[in-house]
């Protein structure tokens, strides 16, 4: 018999959670307003809000923190952050910020400006409030197939490189602030871009003389996907799939709180000085002194050991693995999942699962809420909410997805936590037809609207 991947560790510490009756969590989910961001966290049993500095650090990272040098200027912590960054990405020029959206406004700061146009494959939507907050434009050019939610295709998040190139042969090249693709492409599902595609990327960047930035908060799944799906790539080691990855780029945005593992922080990488000492100003404003923006000594020490950690492939098959069985449980049930599942999170097709409720009444919210109400699970709406309104129009956005994702922490939970969360979602399912009233907002906020939004049940 074959034996089977487990967690490549054992859990050194636990933190108890706490179940709740359905009653309470009703008055609790009235109480934030229908407005899951607004809950305590120990009102949430599995809190699969987000991957994003949830995951738990191993000892090696917490040993590295008590040896943090918390200097102003030239920390040993920020040049050792420095190697790895070097080691693992190839880029020479690096600014640490304190998160990943930091990283996005420094950067931004030096790139967009009012009127220009960022293609890319789906913006993620700190990116896209980014960019709309410059008066510039995030343009889709994801592929047809992201936006199917069962047709199969081993690289869902690949931009479609015809959509891309019209887009640069229709504007002048002072126009595009530069090209963004996000890998893992999250608000697609958590799909892997191809290395083909990130070539191809590459080349028509060069072709037109824009800048290719990598939004590279999840790529390590991505260089995983590479590995297990694209041919040539079977025998390579992550971290060779990961440079190649970077080598078509002039730069990367990294949000350290997904693939490396840490519970904060950010970099920006470059390869051309020229960019690093534009930004450099920036970060100083913004962020901190170029050698911590944002960041204590610690911190980046943690980091340093978690880039590596995040790169092992032990440790990504059996994450990646994780999540595709918790998508296979829900499947079992026949609950509408996206598919194929992807890197960090299962998305629930709310569109399929409650038919009954119309957009306008914001069906992918009003799951989340049931799935909460039913097992204290707490899940992020990624649909018209999140889409917010038409920066022009002031109309809702309703994009094609309308989903609930299910995000899973690094290292926090067990499979048994899986069973538990299928075994909920399914409820719900099998109740789905006496789910009839959605939400209705009450108030919003101008822009990136979800993470406030106050709302009742619709009339
Ligand atoms: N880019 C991507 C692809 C992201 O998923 C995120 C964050 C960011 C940038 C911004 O990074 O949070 O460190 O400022 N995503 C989290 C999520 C919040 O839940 O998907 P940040």
């Amino acid at each position: 018999m074959n034996l089977p991947f487990t967690e490549p560790f054992k859990i050194k510490m636990v933190e108890n959670i706490y179940r709740s009756t359905k009653e309470q969590r009703q008055n609790w989910l009235r109480d934030a307003s229908y407005n899951l961001f607004n809950l305590r966290s120990e009102q949430v049993f599995i809190d699969l809000l987000t991957d994003s500095g949830t995951g738990a650090m191993s000892d090696k990272q917490w040993s590295a923190m008590m040896l943090g040098d918390e200097s102003y200027a030239g920390a040993s912590s920020y040049y050792k952050l420095k190697e790895a960054i070097r080691d693992i990405t190839g880029f020479d020029f690096f600014l640490p910020t304190h998160q990943g959206r930091a990283a996005e406004n420094v950067l931004f700061s030096v790139l967009v400006k009012e009127g220009d146009l960022v293609p890319g494959n789906s913006h993620f939507d700190t990116t896209k409030g980014h960019i709309e907050f410059r008066k510039a434009k995030a343009v889709d050019c994801t592929i047809d197939e992201a936006s199917n939610t069962t047709v199969w295709h081993p690289f869902k998040g690949n931009v479609d490189l015809v959509k891309l190139e019209d887009v640069l042969i229709n504007n002048p090249a002072e126009k595009i602030s530069c090209i963004i693709i996000t890998i893992t492409n999250n608000s697609a599902g958590g799909q892997p871009v191809s290395m083909s595609n990130l070539r191809e990327t590459g080349k028509l960047a060069r072709k037109y003389g824009v800048k290719f930035i990598i939004d590279s908060a999840r790529f390590a799944e991505n260089a995983y996907f590479i590995k297990m799906r694209e041919k040539g790539y079977a025998d390579k080691d992550i971290r060779d799939i990961a440079r190649e990855m970077f080598s078509y780029a002039d730069g990367m945005t990294m949000s350290s709180k997904k693939d490396a593992i840490v519970n904060m922080g950010g970099f920006i990488g470059f390869r051309d000085e020229e960019l690093f000492r534009q930004a450099s100003t920036y970060n100083i404003i913004y962020e901190g002194f170029i050698t911590y923006g944002g960041m204590s000594g610690r911190d980046m020490n943690a980091l340093a050991q978690g880039l590596y950690e995040g790169t092992e492939f032990s440790f990504l098959e059996s994450r990646i693995n994780q999540v595709a069985y918790l998508g296979s449980k829900m499947k079992e049930s026949g609950v509408p999942i996206l598919e194929p599942t992807g890197g960090h999170a299962i998305f629930i097709d709310a569109k399929k699962f409650l038919p009954e409720i119309p957009k306008e009444e914001f069906p992918a919210q009003t799951l989340a809420n049931e799935i909460y109400i039913e097992g204290g699970i707490r899940g992020v709406e990624i649909g018209a909410l999140m889409a917010d309104r038409d920066p022009v129009t002031r109309e809702n956005r309703f994009p094609d997805l309308e989903m609930v994702r299910l995000a899973i922490p690094r290292r926090v939970y067990t499979n048994n936590h899986m069973d538990y969360v299928a075994a909920a979602v399914n409820n719900v399912f099998e109740r789905r037809s006496n789910i009839n009233r959605g939400v209705r907002i009450v108030w919003e906020a101008p822009i990136m609207r979800h993470f406030t939004i106050i709302l009742e049940v619709a009339k």
